[in-house]
Formats: C-alpha cells, sequence, structure tokens
C-alpha cells in the first residue's frame, strides 16, 4: 500500500473515531465469510466472474441477508410487554439486576461486554441517572466510571456527595437508562429507552429515593415523559412519577431536578456555572426535606 493510502485509511479511521465509530459491528453477529461463500457459490452456478464483495449484488449484500429467528429482535410492543413484566416480577435489586441480564428484548446485550446496573449507596437518599453506559463503563461494568464519570464525582464532591461513602446521607446512588452500552456510544434508539424504562422504573421503586437528579436530556426526557430540551427542563423541580402505566398505581412523587450531562460539560465548560446552580438546588431541597 502506499503511503499516500495509508495516511488516507489513517485519516478516514481518525475521522470515524472523532465522530464516536470505535467498534466495527452490524446490529447482530454476522459472519461475513459466509457471504463471501455464499457469493461464489451463487456466481459459480450462474457462470458469473467472482466479484469483489463492494461489487456484491443487492440480494447478496449483508443488509439484505434473509431474517433468521436469531436475528429478530422481539417487536417494540412485545420487548416493553416483557420488560414490564420482568420488572414487576423483581421485589430486591439483586432480582432485578438478575431480570435484566435474563432479557433479550434489547439487542444491545448482544454487543455489550458488561450489564452496567448501578453504583454507588442504594441506601442514599439520591438518586442519579444517566443515559447509558460508555466504553468504560462497559469494560468494568459500573456506570459513570470514564472521563465524564469522573467530572461527575468532582461535581458531587462539591456538594459533599461520595458514590464510595457508607454514610447513606453522604453518598450517591448512580444508574442509567440504559443498562447496556450502545454502540460507538450512539444516542439509544426510542425503542430502547422504550424497552428499558420499565426496569429503571422499578429501579427507583426499589430504591426509594427522596431526591432524583435526572443526568442529561436523554434521561431528563424519558423519565419526565417530556419532549423538551435539557436547557427548558432544568432550573426547576419536577415531580417524578413513573411513566410506565403499570407502575403508576401508588406511587409516590418525588422531587427530581434535570442538569446537563458532565460528557455535555467536558465539551461547553462554560456551562458548568449552569450546573453549580442546579446543584445549590439541590443543596436547597436537601435542607427542605431534613437529609442534610
Ligand atoms: N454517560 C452516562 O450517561 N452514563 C454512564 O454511565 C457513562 C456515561
Amino acid at each position: 500500500m502506499s503511503n499516500i493510502a495509508q495516511k488516507a485509511y489513517a485519516a478516514a479511521l481518525t475521522w470515524y473515531l472523532d465522530n464516536g465509530v470505535d467498534e466495527a459491528l452490524d446490529g447482530a453477529p454476522f459472519d461475513r465469510t459466509k457471504v463471501a461463500a455464499n457469493v461464489s457459490i451463487l456466481q459459480r452456478k450462474s457462470g458469473e466472474e467472482p466479484a469483489s464483495i463492494s461489487g456484491l449484488s443487492q440480494a447478496a449484500k449483508p443488509s439484505s441477508r434473509p431474517a433468521s429467528p436469531d436475528h429478530l429482535p422481539l417487536g417494540a410492543s412485545d420487548a416493553r410487554a416483557e420488560s414490564v413484566k420482568l420488572a414487576q416480577a423483581a421485589n430486591t435489586l439483586e432480582e432485578l439486576r438478575e431480570a435484566i441480564a435474563a432479557y433479550d428484548g434489547i439487542a444491545l446485550k448482544k454487543t455489550a461486554t458488561n450489564l452496567v446496573f448501578c453504583d454507588g449507596n442504594p441506601q442514599a437518599p439520591i438518586m442519579l441517572i444517566g443515559e447509558a453506559p460508555g466504553a468504560d463503563e462497559d469494560r468494568i461494568g459500573k456506570p459513570f466510571v470514564g472521563q465524564s464519570g469522573q467530572l461527575l464525582d468532582r461535581i458531587l464532591n462539591c456538594i459533599g456527595l461520595d458514590r464510595t461513602e457508607r454514610d447513606p446521607a453522604k453518598s450517591i446512588y448512580i444508574s442509567n437508562i440504559l443498562n447496556w452500552r450502545p454502540p460507538g456510544n450512539r444516542t439509544p434508539s426510542p425503542g430502547e429507552v422504550e424497552a428499558s424504562l420499565p426496569f429503571i422504573e422499578r429501579h427507583i421503586q426499589l430504591a426509594r429515593p427522596k431526591i432524583i437528579i435526572l443526568c442529561g436530556g436523554v434521561s431528563a426526557k424519558a423519565l419526565l415523559g417530556r419532549t423538551d430540551g435539557i436547557t427548558r427542563m432544568r432550573k426547576l423541580w419536577h415531580g417524578y412519577q413513573p411513566q410506565t402505566a403499570e407502575f403508576q398505581a401508588g406511587a409516590e412523587i418525588i422531587p427530581a431536578i434535570a442538569t446537563y450531562h458532565p460528557a455535555y460539560l467536558l465539551r461547553t465548560p462554560s456551562q458548568k456555572k449552569a450546573v453549580w446552580a442546579d446543584m445549590l438546588m439541590v443543596q436547597e431541597k436537601r435542607k427542605e426535606i431534613n437529609i442534610l
């Protein structure tokens, strides 16, 4: 390969990485060696010359492979019905973790390395909910352990909270809307959020926090059932109630505040003051409900 071609390939890979494409994955496992084999069989049958992979006929391209039962995820409504059923049956956090691990309604499970369920102190009166695990969280199996998690820890330390604290009053409990990493850290799809919502809502019911911090737009929209952007939703107290109809009966209203995601702050440090204002509101609420 010439130097110029090498540079071009390196530049293309850097561009993919910059755009979050850091995994060579299809939506489901796919054995490309079989495509090449099938194509040459087809070609031999029809007497054609072997074609390069990029010149495959539409019928032989990976995206048009016939769907086998292994490739078909549950339909969206089945996936949601199944997650509601499994979440309802879980009566402890450990049972919920097991239910999520056993759930096959989200294809992300096949591409992720670890289930990311929680970190911090489940007795803490404050629960923080982010979006989805990234590469570091997927590797380690805990939420917010990468660069944005380190910034989050520093923010929480400023209001006297530390996820490693044994004293619940000084600790925090952390989870995400999704428990599996979307490849390349892409934004979760609406279907993935819908299928995961019953699990995080049951998670909230079992952890019984007194305050919820919603970290980023995906989390705020999903749990508040809103379509507004995060900028409109922050700076206010919301009353969180389950969006999942099956969990609404007798549910307590929990004060919830939405704030910017630390990954956004890493890209836009000028917004740190906005998050500080949100954290001061959390302090006020802690005083008001006697948990400070
Ligand atoms: N971003 C999130 O929203 N959650 C994590 O756990 C890590 C990064």
